[in-house]
């Protein structure tokens, strides 16, 4: 609707952006055509009333929500809205130390106070889900503003959020779920007992990059503050072309139902025909459509098997870790991508030698200085060997998945330093927030 309205507006341009939708001039490689702003007959993002209020009416339909908005700067604008209105300065925050780098800016802009929540990890390493006791047992002796649950995760690990939020509830704490990676997941989300989930519309749906919404299950979110810090975070020129993504993609989702059971089966004919792998091994979660391979009784690393299925296959995958890689699936692969995986899996399997996996435990919580907003600029250049003891001045992570080894506020341990080695030793690369690793880190000036 709102693409077909884009297509169809042939007014002479005296406006924003600059190219005034000169395709002749241009070509039209790039969408200059439906590229516009907020003009009239197209409404405002920040003030929706028309064209962009009933875009949202179909997300809240769609994600079975009180309110859903949508985003046009990802998952992390959502996060960091939905945190500050929800938290207030001084407030205690509970999250997974598995949570995205966002989740944590959100809570060191409004200057939040962070606990953690410490994951299960499985066999392979893996971060599990969260323990609704772990959850009691913190939230019945101190007094949390908000939990946030990564759900699912980047391997496909499902929490029981309506358990969680039942909890939470008891106890007048908000649930904030990061679901950036279950954008596809909408019937899981038919009664959903969390206050606010923020989804990526564009990880795992047909939606262009930066696609996502915030959808809104309960009475206990101030909507007009919600709002408010929307337009805080988003920006004020928001592309027409991503709204009208975000609008397409809803749209093929109503009417191709059955596109959800042909990417199922897709997905059970590629686990049953990699039945037969010996050395690596298909780790199943519970969202089965994030494949995550692992390699640690084998004699390559994830790194290695990343390049491998690059280089000799032409497969490019999402993300890889030490010991696995994960790849991301949808509705829009097709027979051909599941079987060229599946064939080059198979095929790198027969040349593999197999191993005894040693889980190094990549879960370290450092012990707390400060609050990351604690900080200040008080900051000196270490060289990571000599940081030990050390506070540690900057986020450090892998990306993806963007989840901290080191948070600003955190004593640098010689176990951390291990872990850093560990990763970068199984060429994982790491980064930091002011580019300074892998050799060094901002530490505080004491
Ligand atoms: C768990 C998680 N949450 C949030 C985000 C941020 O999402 P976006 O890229 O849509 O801003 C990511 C991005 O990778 C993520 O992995």
């Amino acid at each position: 609707m709102l693409l077909k309205k884009l297509k169809s507006n042939n007014k002479i341009p005296f406006h924003m952006p600059g190219h005034k939708r000169n395709t002749d001039l241009l070509g039209n490689e790039l969408p200059f055509d439906i590229d516009i702003t907020e003009i009239e007959g197209f409404d405002n993002l920040h003030n929706p009333k028309g064209l962009l209020k009933e875009v949202n009416r179909e997300l809240t339909n769609l994600y079975h929500s009180k309110q859903s908005f949508m985003l046009v700067n990802g998952s992390t604008c959502g996060i960091l809205s939905a945190v500050s209105a929800l938290v207030k300065e001084g407030d205690n925050v509970l999250i997974s130390r598995n949570c995205h780098k966002s989740v944590y800016n959100g809570i060191e802009l409004v200057k939040g106070k962070i606990q953690y929540l410490t994951p299960s990890v499985d066999e392979y390493g893996i971060f599990g889900k969260v323990n609704p006791l772990e959850v009691e047992g913190i939230l019945s002796t101190q007094n949390i503003k908000l939990l946030i649950i990564t759900s699912p995760t980047y391997e496909g690990v499902i929490s029981d959020i309506n358990k969680i939020s039942a909890i939470a509830n008891k106890y007048n704490t908000l649930v904030l779920v990061d679901g950036a990676h279950g954008a596809h997941l909408f019937d899981f989300y038919e009664n959903c007992k969390a206050d606010v989930v923020v989804v990526s519309l564009h990880k795992t749906l047909p939606a262009l990059t930066q696609c996502a919404a915030i959808n809104v299950y309960s009475d206990k979110v101030d909507l007009d503050l919600l709002k408010n810090k929307l337009s805080v975070f988003q920006t004020s020129s928001p592309s027409y072309v991503l709204m009208s993504s975000i609008d397409n993609c809803i749209d093929f989702i109503n009417e191709n139902s059955n596109a959800f059971t042909e990417y199922k089966n897709e997905l059970d004919l590629f686990y049953s025909k990699c039945k037969c792998l010996s050395v690596l091994k298909l780790l199943k979660y519970d969202d089965s459509g994030k494949i995550v391979v692992f390699c640690g009784f084998s004699n390559i690393s994830g790194t290695e098997l990343s390049s491998m299925l690059r280089n000799e296959y032409n497969i490019e995958i999402e993300m890889t870790s030490t010991d696995y890689v994960v790849a991301m699936t949808s509705i829009c692969d097709t027979d051909y991508n599941f079987n060229a995986l599946a064939d080059a899996l198979l095929s790198i399997d027969k040349s593999l030698s197999r191993k005894s996996f040693d889980k190094t435990s990549k879960i370290l919580i450092p012990e707390k200085y400060c609050e990351p907003y604690e900080i200040g600029d008080n900051r000196v250049l270490s060289n990571i060997s000599q940081s030990v003891n050390k506070v540690c001045c900057e986020y450090v992570f892998a990306y993806p998945p963007g989840i901290p080894i080191l948070v600003p506020g955190e004593i640098i341990s010689k176990d951390v330093i291990d872990l850093i080695d560990y990763y970068l030793s199984n060429d994982v690369k790491l980064y930091s927030d002011f580019d300074n690793m892998p050799d060094k880190i901002l530490t505080k000036k004491v």
